[in-house]
């Protein structure tokens, strides 16, 4: 039986986290941020994380970090946006509940990553566009980088149960869309046996 949790995927800078929060928020369901958990565990940032130990490492605690979400019910998850790509990563996801792709389009996604230069610095895989010098330059190549890296991992964003498109106004109005289209599709757990949570847990 599938569970009762709501599962954010979709590439970095999609507004997992922050549409995660306020659909949680909403639904009188916990919050966790993958990523969030990782770093505490780790007491390192992602950024420092990739430098120190290179990519690999990453994928290993980002794998064993899934692992500890088996059996959570009841919670929003936000991953990372390589965290579903992995097959066995993919399995305990789809697993806890109903998996929801945000995809905004990635000319949106690198405007919004650039408004925060602290945001884009938290990327590794994105932030040496910062290397370029000029707004429209960065502009153009993080949206190109970020188009290549949605088309990479295309196969496995696919897999979700729902795919939310809009190029959102704010993450209260995209939290909302979710769960009016998972309430209309029937895919929303009885929402009676929910509990409230109101903070971010680490596992
Ligand atoms: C990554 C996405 C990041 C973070 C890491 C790698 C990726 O999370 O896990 O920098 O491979 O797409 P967000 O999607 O929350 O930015």
């Amino acid at each position: 039986m599938r569970g009762s949790c709501i599962i954010l995927i979709g590439t970095m800078g999609a507004g997992k986290s922050s549409v995660g929060w306020y659909l949680a928020r909403s639904l009188g369901l916990g919050f966790i941020d993958l990523d969030t958990n990782i770093e505490q565990r780790e007491k390192k940032t992602i950024a420092a994380l990739f430098e120190e130990k290179g990519e690999a490492h990453f994928r290993a605690l980002e794998a064993a970090e899934v692992v500890r979400l088996k059996n959570l019910r009841n919670h929003v998850i936000a991953v990372g946006g390589g965290a579903a790509v992995d097959d066995a990563n993919w399995d305990i996801l789809e697993a806890l509940g109903v998996t929801v792709w945000l995809n905004p389009p990635a000319n949106e996604i690198a405007r919004r990553l650039l408004a925060d230069e602290l945001e884009l610095r938290k990327r590794p895989l994105l932030a040496d566009v910062l290397d370029q010098r000029t707004a429209p330059e960065r502009h153009k190549l993080l949206t190109e980088r970020v188009t290549a890296l949605i088309g990479n991992r295309l196969g496995a964003y696919k897999r979700a149960r729902a795919v939310i498109s809009d190029s959102f106004s704010t993450p209260e109005s995209t939290a909302r869309l979710i769960r009016d289209v998972l309430r209309k599709d029937g895919l929303l757990a009885a929402e009676e046996s929910r509990k409230s949570f109101d903070r971010w847990q680490i596992m």
